[in-house]
């Protein structure tokens, strides 16, 4: 099996790739190799806002049985302060590099494989200067809702997870009364994207 993992040094990335490692070797036959790809990696640099660079990623890879994207940069502003900029930058950062992913990613991925995108808990309540990332994980949960109907060989879902413990003593303010998850429960969300059969959902990780 092979599952080509966007952002794998990242904080949510590498709790995915070694959630999924772990379910590999304890469920699974056969060999795995998880490529891990990210802006910075000498093996497998990928800039996920070039077009250029995410096809020529795909095409040295090949066929993949399933990919993830744990990337995503987005500006946090308040509402009151953003500017369109504010907006355009997490939709360049967070949605739209992650739709050039998926779209690419249709071609490479194996006849009952998957798309795994990284939305979060952001799209879903209130938090300070957080409107530019609810818009951008809201697209992205509607993204894989409403493409999966229309992508029958390939099942395609979003993680959405709250603020991970290692994070949450620097955003713990900003997350008043919401306990955050462990790196293996919001990694495993990404096992059961790869490994289960869902399609089309939101697999949220929320604590
Ligand atoms: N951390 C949390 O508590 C949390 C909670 C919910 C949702 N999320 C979401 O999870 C995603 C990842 O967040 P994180 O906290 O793991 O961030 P992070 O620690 O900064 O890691 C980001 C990862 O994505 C890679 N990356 C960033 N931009 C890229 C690009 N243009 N092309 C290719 N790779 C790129 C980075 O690679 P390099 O290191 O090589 O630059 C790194 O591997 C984001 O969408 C974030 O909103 C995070």
């Amino acid at each position: 099996m092979k599952i080509l993992v966007f952002g794998a040094n990242g904080t949510i990335g590498r709790h995915a790739a070694t959630e999924l490692r772990r379910h590999h070797a304890e469920f699974c036959d056969g060999a795995l190799e998880v490529i891990e790809a990210h802006r910075t990696s000498a093996d497998f640099h990928v800039d996920a806002n070039d077009d250029s660079s995410v096809k020529a990623l795909f095409e040295r890879v090949g066929e993949v049985d399933a990919v993830v994207s744990a990337i995503g940069n987005a500006r946090w502003e308040s509402a009151d302060k953003a500017t369109l900029d504010t907006y355009l930058s997490t939709i360049q950062g967070k949605l739209i590099s992650q739709l050039r992913i998926a779209l690419e990613a249709r071609e490479c991925v194996r006849p009952n494989g998957s798309i795994t995108l990284t939305s979060g808990i952001v799209g879903n309540f209130a938090f300070p200067g957080g409107s530019a990332s609810s818009v951008v994980n809201q697209a992205l949960d509607a993204f894989v809702r409403t493409a999966s109907p229309e992508l029958p060989t390939l099942r395609i879902n979003s993680v959405s997870a709250t603020v991970i413990e290692e994070s949450a003593a620097a955003y713990g303010a900003t997350f008043p009364g919401f306990a955050p998850a462990s790196g293996a429960v919001i990694g495993r969300a990404f096992v059961r994207s790869v490994f289960g059969v869902e399609t089309g959902q939101t697999i949220t990780a929320w604590g």
